[in-house]
């Protein structure tokens, strides 16, 4: 009995240790308008989750709607965007939580996580996905999702 409960020592310690590193880094989610500048139209975005309503946001070009969330250990947040360009339109899943590092960048720990932030980008040809937002690091965005017409 005494054994026991000593064994399990070290692994509540681990938990704890890993707890926060996991679960209370905050997830950030941009969506942003990177059209040309002679777009003559706006893109709206709706995005939403199960419990979370963001509504509807207007954004003209270089304008960007953002938002935050606390994940949950094994849980099952997912995030849901549908964007509107003129007679084009998307609709795809812009955070899932059962998608292991979705939006996170490791640390130097296996366990650790840098950053948790998830950029999309509206463009031309269609949205485009980055987890560092360097505008310096060009092919670090990547085209995920085409316009539908
Ligand atoms: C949007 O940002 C790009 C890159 O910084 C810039 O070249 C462009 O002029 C901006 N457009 C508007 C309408 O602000
Ligand atoms: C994120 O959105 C909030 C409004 O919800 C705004 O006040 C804030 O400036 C935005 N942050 C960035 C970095 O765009």
């Amino acid at each position: 009995m005494w054994k026991k409960t000593c064994s399990s020592v070290p692994a509540i310690l681990l938990i704890f240790t890993l707890l926060p590193a996991l679960s209370i880094s905050k997830v950030h989610i941009y969506v942003t308008n990177s059209v040309p500048n002679d777009s003559p139209n706006p893109v709206t975005t709706h995005c939403q989750s199960r419990n979370d309503d963001l509504g509807y946001h207007t954004l003209h070009v270089n304008q960007s709607t953002n938002w935050s969330f606390n994940p949950k250990l094994g849980g099952s947040t997912l995030f849901f965007c549908h964007l509107w360009w003129g007679d084009r339109n998307v609709a795809y899943n812009a955070y899932e939580e059962k998608i292991p590092w979705f939006c996170a960048i490791r640390g130097k720990l296996p366990w650790q996580i840098k950053r948790n932030t998830c950029y999309w980008e509206a463009r031309a040809d269609g949205i485009y996905f980055n987890k560092v937002n360097d505008p310096n690091d060009s092919p670090s965005w990547v085209k995920k999702y085409p316009w539908t017409v």
